[in-house]
């Protein structure tokens, strides 16, 4: 790791020069990339950087927390914790296509960004310094790309999500520190400045969340179930070593009920589908060999314990031409 210990200290050197004593502004959003600039950020200005974190009620399980612990009270950076549930989820109501989705999750995410640097900048003009920067994880690839690989309205959305477009409109010059670097050297850059192994090995999550894994109309309690459900699938894919080995895990909960058995009675609830891929680079993936064991005991364990689930199926599709995500 000593080539990243450089990497790292002439980075610090080179975003002290440009930063000079204005402010950072850091949308986080859990995953590898924009965790690492935000810690990265604060070993070179610390707290001139101030990071937002939106809450948009279509994350999974712990994840604020996850993000509240490591950023605010072990790096003790200035983090924003925005709630905005209710706006993502009101604009969400009775909205079954899936670009539809996304493009109104899109939408409020710049709006809640843009109104929470707003505040921010407010009060730093009150301490005579200004924001002048935002902080970006773009990765080498990302620079090389021209948003082939993600479909249609996912890449619009990708880019959204990963603020594309919010500099320009905010006024904001770029930081991006990851440019020069591949997914793996941002791990190991992330090792280095002490983040957490459940941040630097965490499988990507797209921006758009639950929203596009609870098939059509999206309801609380449908969140809820998702939730759940997803929870446990993780718990037994860490638990039998599996997270590593594979890119992606996730449920989906689908948009039909099954009969089923309970005690004496007549259960008639939702089907969860588990997709689990392996891939290098997303634009193709496998669907991952678990074991049988393993799959029974997470069919089990959502079956028994999510109240509304009554039967899990395995997705056995590959990329092309099934995508990973199912909307
Ligand atoms: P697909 O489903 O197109 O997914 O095979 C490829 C990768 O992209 C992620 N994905 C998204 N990421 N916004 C994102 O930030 C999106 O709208 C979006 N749609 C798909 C997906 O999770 C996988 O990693």
């Amino acid at each position: 790791n000593w080539h990243m210990a450089d990497f790292l200290e002439a980075e610090s050197n080179r975003i002290r020069n440009i930063v000079g004593d204005k402010h950072v502004i850091c949308g986080l959003s859990g995953g590898v990339d924009s965790s690492v600039v935000a810690a990265l950020l604060h070993k070179a200005i610390g707290d001139q950087l101030t990071c937002i974190f939106v809450d948009n009620g279509l994350l999974r399980k712990g994840e604020r927390e996850l993000v509240e612990q490591t950023f605010r009270d072990h790096f003790e950076i200035d983090l924003r914790v925005i709630d905005a549930a209710d706006d993502f989820l009101n604009d969400l109501e009775g909205i079954e296509d899936p670009q539809e989705k996304r493009r109104r999750i899109g939408h409020r995410f710049i709006e809640v960004f843009k109104q929470t640097a707003a505040e921010i900048k407010s009060e730093i003009q009150n301490s005579k310094s200004d924001i002048q920067f935002l902080a970006q994880g773009t990765l080498y690839p990302d620079v090389i790309e021209s948003g082939q690989g993600y479909s249609g309205a996912a890449a619009n959305i990708k880019l959204h999500h990963n603020v594309g477009g919010l500099p320009e409109e905010l006024g904001f010059d770029l930081i991006e520190p990851l440019r020069a670097l591949f997914k793996d050297e941002a791990r190991k850059l992330g090792e280095v400045l002490g983040l957490p192994d459940a941040i630097v090995w965490r499988h990507p999550f797209p921006g758009p969340g639950l929203a596009v894994r609870v098939l059509g109309a999206i309801t609380r309690d449908k969140l809820d179930l998702l939730r759940d459900a997803d929870e446990i699938l993780l718990e037994e894919i860490v638990a039998n070593n599996l997270y590593r080995r594979t890119a992606q895990v996730f449920v989906v909960l689908l948009p039909v009920k099954s009969v089923g058995v309970m005690g004496d009675g007549r259960t008639y609830d939702s089907v969860a589908a588990v997709r689990a891929v392996e891939s290098q680079d997303f634009m193709t993936a496998d669907w991952a060999r678990i074991p049988y064991d393993v799959l029974a005991t997470i069919s089990n364990r959502i079956i028994n314990e999510v109240r509304g689930i009554n039967r899990v199926v395995y997705d056995i599709s590959s990329k092309p031409p099934a995508t990973i995500e199912w909307e």
